[in-house]
């Protein structure tokens, strides 16, 4: 990346004092600014002009994604100050990337995306830049390094916990394992996959027999697992999908073909996002590991961008707190036994 100093901060609250003396400065929304505190002019943070903010959503393809984005409704209010154009890509990188373009010719002040693939980012990202425009990416990562700062979750880390958890589990038996991966070239199904096989690797009793792609829908999870059940029934003891909506999907595709799954069947399931109705399956024993991918990010993308706008130092790079579950009677030095009261504290 480039524009900016390198700092992570771990962790969803990001307090002043991290703040302090780490992190970049926009060149772009803050040039005026470090000019005149150049000049020894007396500086003020800007106050009470509406801020405008564009975000190019992947889509609505889960549930995660549904309570990411009403994440960015509550947060980038008129009342908090801005005003939010929110875009719903449906999936489609080419639409995502149109996005983008229509935030740059209305020239909004920040533009806030959330890359569907990794891959063909350098030249919109230019554009912005040319324009004059800070961009945010934020949830997963793309291959270009040309924005400002970044915001999200360690998706590696997500894989290699699951991957963790299920060598603790099983302790020493043997894996025979489907993978229902999620959107083709989206760095979460990248990051993920990556960090489970690094652990797989590790494992010479393990086998993956097969992955898919369910493109992190309910639909996509079913029809995958069906497909994985005509394929290989009576051959494997542990799926892993790479999201709650896939789990679910996976889940029915095995009740219609009399397949016992969970802490009482025949067949482990591991799941990503951690959002309600899959900790609800995880404390029902169904899922037997949930890891979670916190979708709410938005609060902290606002903080990067108030910073920002006020021409301070901002952090480049910021870590979401994630943490996994397991159903009960379960227990992992990975992750945390599921209780009802975690659950009533779940807002999504
Ligand atoms: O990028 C985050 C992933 O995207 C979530 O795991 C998934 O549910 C969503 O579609």
């Amino acid at each position: 990346m480039k524009r900016k100093l390198v700092c992570a901060i771990i962790g969803m609250t990001m307090a002043a004092s991290l703040l302090a003396g780490c992190g970049g400065s926009s060149d772009t929304a803050a040039t005026d600014e470090t000019a005149a505190e150049e000049e020894g002019a007396e500086e003020e943070a800007p106050s009470g002009d509406v801020i405008t903010v564009g975000y190019a959503q992947v889509g609505h393809e889960s549930d995660w994604r549904m309570a990411n984005t009403q994440n960015y409704y509550d947060v980038f209010s008129a009342e908090n100050g801005y005003d939010l154009q929110l875009i719903d890509c449906d999936n489609d990188n080419a639409a995502q990337i149109e996005a983008v373009r229509s935030f740059i010719q209305q020239e909004l002040d920040y533009i806030v995306i959330a890359p569907i693939e990794t891959a063909g980012w350098d030249t919109v990202l230019q554009e912005a830049e040319d324009a004059g425009i800070p961009v945010i990416i934020a949830d997963r990562e793309i291959d270009a390094d040309n924005y400002d700062a970044w915001v999200g979750t360690n998706t590696v880390n997500e894989g290699i916990t699951a991957g963790n958890w299920l060598g603790e589990y099983l302790d020493g038996a043997d894996a025979n394992i489907l993978v229902i991966e999620g959107s083709v070239g989206a760095s979460a199904t990248l990051g993920r996959t990556e960090g489970f096989d690094s652990v797989l690797a590790e494992h010479p009793e393990w086998t993956k027999i097969d992955q898919q792609s369910g493109d992190f829908t309910q639909s996509g999870g079913q029809e995958v697992m069906e497909s994985f059940i005509k394929s290989y029934e009576g051959q494997f003891n542990v799926v892993v999908c790479q999201n709650d909506n896939e789990a679910y999907g996976a889940m029915d595709a095995m009740d219609a073909a009399g397949i016992t799954y969970g802490v009482d069947g025949d067949v482990i399931i591991i799941s990503f996002d951690a959002t309600h109705d899959g900790l609800q399956y995880t404390l029902d024993g169904k899922i037997n590991c949930d890891v979670e991918c916190n979708p709410i990010q938005a609060e902290t993308v606002a903080e990067v961008i108030q910073l920002m706008a006020a021409g301070e130092e901002y952090p480049e790079s910021t870590l979401v707190d994630d943490e996994a579950f397991v159903a009960p009677g379960i227990e992992s030095a990975y992750a945390t036994t599921m209780t009802q009261e975690i659950l009533d504290g779940r807002a999504y």
